[in-house]
């Protein structure tokens, strides 16, 4: 089934992302939650009610640090296709006594994904580390189709990505300390001219230049980016994406 290739990465995906030691993951991670977070400070009006929709939730980690600095003021619903990161997340759930998160095993690029939420909450969807990356290529525009018919015109879709205009600096940073995650990296994993990380176990990752993921969002701001210090100079891994301005 769809998403089986993420069930044998499940169990080292927390090892290889949140809990990752290397300083350039658990830098980027923690940018990106503060670059979403504030975005959603400006965006949240206390009187109205949310759903922020992780769309390819991983194992939940993005859900569990929104949940933890916005409480109960918002609600959260994870989607992933693999059944085995759904269950990771829902083991987490239980520990931390949340109720405010739910989490389903569904392909987001379902075309009857509206049809899930039926109440009248003003929908967030949030694609984050570049998990538009493995969505394949000919599902891809129904997928923004989603995004944007989730956030309607009251809400807003928010894309995190790695920086394809500085993949070959980039990508083996990424790579290489999230390596019992993808468990192999060949001498060609690196594809400069796809500007892609594959190797031969059928992990395949796309990057996207900047002004390619404005294209597929059809928004013309800028996206914040995602700032590392590598040996005391600063690089960006990547950029937080909006579809429309958002507004203090
Ligand atoms: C790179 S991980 C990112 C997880 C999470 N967004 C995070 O930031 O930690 C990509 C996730 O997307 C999921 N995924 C890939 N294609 C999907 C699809 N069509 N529908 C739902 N989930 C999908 C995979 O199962 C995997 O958990």
């Amino acid at each position: 089934m769809y998403g089986d290739a993420w069930n044998d990465m499940s169990s080292e995906y927390d090892n290889c992302v949140e809990n990752n030691p290397n300083h350039v993951i658990s830098n980027f991670i923690n940018q990106e939650i503060k670059i979403i977070s504030n975005l959603f400070k400006k965006f949240i009006k206390p009187d109205k009610n949310y759903i922020v929709i992780d769309l390819g939730s991983g194992t939940g980690r993005v859900l569990f640090s929104l949940q933890n600095i916005f409480g109960n003021s918002l609600s959260y619903c994870g989607l992933d296709a693999s059944e085995s990161m759904i269950q990771l997340s829902k083991t987490k759930q239980s520990k931390l006594n949340l109720q405010n998160i739910s989490f389903q095993n569904y392909d987001v690029t379902n075309t009857k994904i509206d049809e899930l939420f039926d109440d009248d909450s003003i929908k967030i969807p949030i694609c984050v580390y570049n998990t538009i990356g493995v969505i394949p290529i000919q599902k891809r525009e129904q997928f923004f189709e989603n995004m944007k018919k989730l956030a309607g015109n009251e809400g807003f879709v928010l894309l995190s990505a790695f920086n394809g205009d500085d993949f070959a600096f980039a990508s083996p940073q990424i790579y290489h300390p999230m390596k019992s995650m993808v468990k192999q990296i060949d001498a060609d994993s690196f594809d400069e001219e796809k500007l892609a990380f594959r190797n031969s176990l059928g992990y395949y990752s796309q990057w996207f230049k900047k002004t390619q993921l404005q294209a597929f969002l059809k928004s013309e701001i800028n996206p914040i980016p995602i700032k590392v210090f590598i040996n005391d100079v600063p690089h960006v891994l990547g950029h937080v994406f909006v579809d429309r301005f958002i507004e203090n």
